[in-house]
């Protein structure tokens, strides 16, 4: 929560502005009630303490202008807030995406890329609550009360410790209970929610495979069960969030006759005179707006702590491999790999591997399923950094090598093409922003691509639907190698590039790869001999092991 409030430390001024607002609406709130008591006390003929005596009139035109002036304080309170609470979500968010692209690829390849991504979306946006419902609140409350505090204290001293008791009950420890008796529901509720958006999402995905194999009412019970279960949950926080409303209302009424009650024995003995006794029953009575907001807070505090500590944990959270911002730009002078020993977790992948692939070469590498052969091919992107042993590029060790300079000389096609929302030229100008169409055409057509999508109604600027579902598995591949030729990298690592191509396309492919022999460095990994034909050499992987 430290952490939380020091990114509003830039702002603090904003924060000040809005809290003197705060505190200024509330005093008007609270004088309108007290004048107009004040007013009438005087009309009846008894002049309370200090309060000045007003003309009806007056009277009225005040009261109108305080009315007046507490809704423009509220709103520049609530516009300072949201200003402070999406400026600092913008900033929050940059230093997330920050932090991704320093964890990324490793953390995305790994298996908790759910959570990244309800982070990114719902605990940020949590964080608005903190940010403009929390922080401003707290400072609003605190200073009202001392000031309700010192006036009602001022009238007589035993009505201050009520009023003090009773801003700290309604204030502090309701919201302190209530944050408690919640927080499990408030857990749970978060968990469902997310596993139901999975199971939905998962069931959107698989809507074929449903509907194929008749699951479709064993997937709507699922649906059902989870619905019942969030459901249930959310009416268990809702119990928790009335039961605290309503012990907040109990707590104002009882404190405000016990105000009534004190002031009336402190009139029974001649302390106070009797318009001072009402007058600060009638403030204190009136002065609960800003401890309530408090009180109201309790339930969401919890989640909202939760969902702050997830984001500062990602912040946090150490890269897989750290990136090198130093050095040299080095020439593309052949790869190698030796004595290689590598496990995500426990289990080895790769088990004492060397490589050697020589400046305008093509190495082929096949193996079976599972083998490690794109263990081997990131490994090589220095997606992570090996175990056991070394992999360098131009003699110089992966990880000594700046890493932008690294991306430069590197290429890689996995299987997966990914697509971006947008056209067909957007998606290849990713590789390469400043290509010309002349050089976009000769990529795709080296990559066999170009007929097809002169084939469409609109050529490159045809838009690709979302995940790129438009096009086939083999479009995607071709797609991503033209990519890779646009992008131009001496050193082009393929992942299986012609695994879901036919074999005309393949041989396109591969005639353009033999066309580009000598001009840039190939490592190419498939499981079709066809494929390993344009190799120079050719390995084999089994479990791990280079044979
Ligand atoms: N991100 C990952 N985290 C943990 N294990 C992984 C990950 N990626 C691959 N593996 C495991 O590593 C082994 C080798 O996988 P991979 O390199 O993809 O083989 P290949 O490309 O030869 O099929 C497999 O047992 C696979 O389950
Ligand atoms: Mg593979």
């Amino acid at each position: 929560m430290w952490r939380l409030l020091g990114l509003t430390r830039p702002l603090a001024g904003v924060m000040a502005l809005s809290v003197i607002c705060g505190v200024a609406g509330h005093c008007c709130a609270i004088l309108i009630p007290v004048l107009a008591v004040a007013e009438a006390l005087s009309l009846a003929g008894v002049t309370a303490g200090a309060w000045p005596a007003l003309s009806p009139g007056a009277c009225a035109a005040v009261l109108a202008g305080l009315g007046v002036l507490r809704g423009v304080l509220h709103y520049l309170e609530q516009t300072c807030n949201h200003y402070i609470a999406f400026k600092l979500l913008a900033q929050v968010r940059s230093q997330v995406f920050a932090s991704l692209r320093r964890l990324s690829p490793a953390k995305l390849a790994g298996a908790d890329k759910g959570s990244i991504i309800s982070t990114v979306t719902a605990d940020i946006e949590l964080l608005e609550v903190f940010f403009a419902h929390t922080v401003s609140p707290v400072g609003i409350a605190t200073l009202t009360c001392a000031v309700m505090v010192r006036l009602i204290g001022g009238l007589a001293w035993q009505l201050g410790v009520v009023a003090a008791v009773g801003y700290l009950l309604v204030g502090v420890a309701v919201p302190l209970a209530v944050s408690r008796a919640c927080a499990p529901a408030g857990v749970a509720s978060r968990t469902q929610a997310a596993a139901l958006s999975t199971y939905v999402l998962d069931g959107l995905r698989g809507l074929a495979e449903v509907l194929q194999f008749g699951a479709a009412a064993t997937r709507l019970d699922g649906l059902d069960e989870r619905s019942e279960g969030l459901a249930q949950t959310q009416r268990r926080l809702a119990a928790g969030a009335s039961t605290g409303a309503a012990v907040t209302q109990a707590l104002v009424t009882v404190l405000s006759l016990t105000t009534l009650v004190v002031g009336a024995a402190l009139w029974g003995a001649s302390s106070i005179d009797a318009p001072s006794a009402v007058l600060a029953t009638v403030l204190q009575l009136s002065s609960f707006g800003p401890v309530i907001a408090l009180a109201n807070l309790g339930g969401g505090l919890q989640g909202t702590l939760a969902s702050a500590r997830r984001v500062i944990d990602l912040l946090d959270e150490e890269p897989q491999v750290e990136e090198v911002l130093e050095g040299d730009d080095i020439a593309f002078e052949g790869a190698a790999m030796k004595n290689v020993s590598f496990a995500y977790d426990e289990e080895r992948v790769l088990d004492n591997v060397s490589l050697s692939v020589p400046v305008g070469g093509i190495v082929g590498i096949t193996g079976a399923s599972g083998s490690g052969k794109s263990t081997l091919c990131r490994l090589l992107m220095r997606f992570w950094d090996v175990t056991r042993g070394q992999v360098s590029i131009s003699a110089q060790r992966i990880d000594t090598i700046r890493t932008d300079r690294l991306r430069e000389l590197e290429s890689l096609v996995e299987q997966d093409t990914y697509l971006f929302h947008g056209s067909i030229k957007d998606n290849l100008l990713i590789a390469r922003p400043d290509a010309s169409q002349g050089q976009l055409e000769e990529a795709c057509r080296a990559a066999s691509v170009h007929d097809f999508i002169m084939s469409l109604p609109r050529g490159y600027d045809t838009p690709v639907g979302e995940l790129g579902d438009t096009l086939s598995g083999g479009e995607r591949q071709r797609l991503g190698l033209a990519r890779a030729f646009l992008h131009d990298a001496p050193f082009l690592i393929l992942d299986e590039p012609t695994s879901n191509l036919d074999a005309l396309n393949e041989g396109v492919i591969l005639r353009s790869l033999d066309e580009q022999r000598g001009r840039r460095t190939v490592l190419v990994v498939s499981h079709r001999a066809s494929t390993m034909a344009v190799a120079d050499a050719s390995l084999s992987m089994d479990r791990g092991r280079m044979s």
